[in-house]
């Protein structure tokens, strides 16, 4: 079982972007920490990082027949894209949204999010831990299914 991990705009950042908001571990650190979770649980994880709106598009669009769900950081994206909400609807594979901060704790433009309709869960405001935490989540309701 493979599930797709995303994650958009800035965050090839982490480690030295605003670690005040977003913690001081980096991408790097937080794909292995996943790699090491899934194996535990018997899943693969296929984890990949874009600036571009397009490249994330393509690659939810790929999943289809070769991922079992999707986690998906989407950065600033989150807020704007309905072109990735409409990615997500059309793959048709459960999705949950997954942020470090509480996007809904701070500035107003970013308690919009454009993919929270079309995504079966969301876990925000525990740092890089809400990733671990959704891959979980995520893994108990494929298991459940
Ligand atoms: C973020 C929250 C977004 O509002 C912001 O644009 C990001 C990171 C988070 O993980 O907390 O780039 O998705």
């Amino acid at each position: 079982m493979i599930i797709l991990v995303l994650s958009g705009p800035n965050l090839q950042l982490l480690g030295t972007r605003e670690p005040e908001i977003y913690g001081r571990e980096t991408l790097d650190e937080i794909h292995r920490g996943l790699e090491h979770e899934a194996k535990t649980r018997g899943a693969e994880v296929d984890c990949r990082q874009s600036n571009h709106e397009g490249a994330l598009l393509d690659w939810i669009a790929e999943a289809r027949g070769r991922c079992a769900g999707i986690l998906i950081n989407a950065g600033a994206y989150t807020h704007t894209s309905i072109a990735l909400r409409d990615a997500i609807k059309a793959v048709a594979l459960p999705c949950v949204e997954v942020h470090l901060s509480n996007p809904e704790a701070r500035e107003p433009f970013r308690r919009r999010s454009r993919l929270a309709p079309v995504c079966l869960a969301k876990v925000s405001g525990f740092g890089a831990r809400s990733y671990a935490l959704a891959l979980r989540g995520l893994l108990d309701f494929l298991g459940a299914r």
